[in-house]
């Protein structure tokens, strides 16, 4: 099968199409034929072996699909062949087919539309988990999301405000705030013009309740000093690139909680969980509640691009190959 494949870790540029053989079905895996295959930033790390997943070379990179099942392994009797289905396979999706363990394959009503699928789950598992489970977002509570148009940011700025969150966006231009905005952000903060510090107290003297990062480095260290009583600092990523060193005497003085956010690790753990997790996500997108923002649908050949105008912070929300 045609696929991107990563031979040596290195950058994007690095990444070839070529033939690889087609994956093997396992008892409890599904084969899926891929439609569409989001880029995220962890696929940018997995391909320079700098990720907590390291699979063995050559491999193709690649977390999550859309597409339709071709075959099943023995063991599963809830996924039929023929269904579509998002499968957050980790690595492995820029390709045409990929094998996904059955309890990370989630089948969609077969009228959804696969580039939208394919561009949404991801992202919007971990930010949920992250807002419901790890941070216990309440209605009327004030949420700060750092790096809000970027995929899992801009996951967190929708289910915030459906959560019934006050939502400040905070992002480096005016053009990723206008794409926050139009996702209901009720404030923006553009962290390249303005004191992040600064300009929370504008809008809200008493801090915020939660802080959603997935940048991390100094932007991280000086967020958290916005956080108000009891508030909740959500560690998602560090797409800098630098992890933050958090000073622990604000976490004492705001009798504040900085909470890890692990999505893979939560659906390995807690997989009933999170399959009821994608079932709201999953009924909620169908319902046209949530979806995410397309930046550009990549060709096969174009994956390293897309892949590089991540790293180049271009992508707003999403950017989407289509195999
Ligand atoms: N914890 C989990 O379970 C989980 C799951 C998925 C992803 N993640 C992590 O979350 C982070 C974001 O992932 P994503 O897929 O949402 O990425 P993304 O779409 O590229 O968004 C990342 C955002 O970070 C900001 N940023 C600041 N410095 C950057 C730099 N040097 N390079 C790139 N972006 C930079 C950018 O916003 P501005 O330009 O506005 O600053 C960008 O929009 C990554 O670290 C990823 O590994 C964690």
């Amino acid at each position: 099968m045609k696929a991107l494949v990563c031979r040596a870790y290195g950058l994007p540029h690095t990444l070839e199409i070529a033939e690889l053989p087609l994956p093997q079905l396992q008892p409890d895996t599904v084969l899926v034929k891929v439609a569409y295959c989001g880029a995220n930033f962890p696929d940018t790390l997995i391909i320079q072996n700098k990720y907590q997943f390291k699979p063995t070379l050559p491999f193709a990179p690649g977390g999550e699909v859309a597409g339709t099942v071709v075959a099943v392994g023995a063991n599963i009797t809830h996924i039929n062949i023929g269904a579509r289905v998002v499968a957050l396979s980790g690595w492995g999706g820029f390709a045409e087919y990929v094998v996904v363990k059955s309890t990370r394959v989630f089948v969609l009503p077969a009228a959804t539309n696969l580039l939208q699928a394919g561009a949404t789950f991801y992202n919007y598992a971990t930010a949920y988990h992250a807002l419901k489970d790890r941070a216990n977002l309440k209605p009327g509570e004030k949420l700060l999301v750092l790096g809000a148009a970027g995929g899992v940011g801009l996951a967190a700025v929708q289910l915030g405000k459906r959560m019934g969150a006050t939502v400040l966006a905070a992002v480096s231009t005016n053009e990723k705030l206008a794409i926050c905005k139009s996702k209901a952000a009720d404030f923006g903060i553009n962290y390249s013009t303005h004191n992040l510090k600064e300009s929370i107290k504008k809008i809200t003297p008493g801090g915020v309740d939660v802080i959603y990062d997935s940048v991390g480095g100094t932007l991280a260290e000086n967020a958290l000093k916005s956080i108000s009583w009891r508030g909740r600092y959500l560690v998602v990523g560090f797409a800098s690139g630098t992890i933050p060193n958090f000073a622990a005497n604000v976490p004492l003085l705001k009798g504040a909680s900085i909470v890890g956010v692990f999505w893979s690790g939560f659906a390995e753990q807690e997989p009933a969980h999170n399959a009821a997790n994608m079932q709201q996500l999953i009924q909620w997108h169908t319902e046209g509640k949530i979806n995410q923002q397309i930046y550009k649908t990549y060709s096969l050949t174009e994956a390293p691009q897309a892949l590089q105008d991540m790293m180049d912070r271009k992508v707003i929300g999403k950017a989407v190959v289509q195999i």
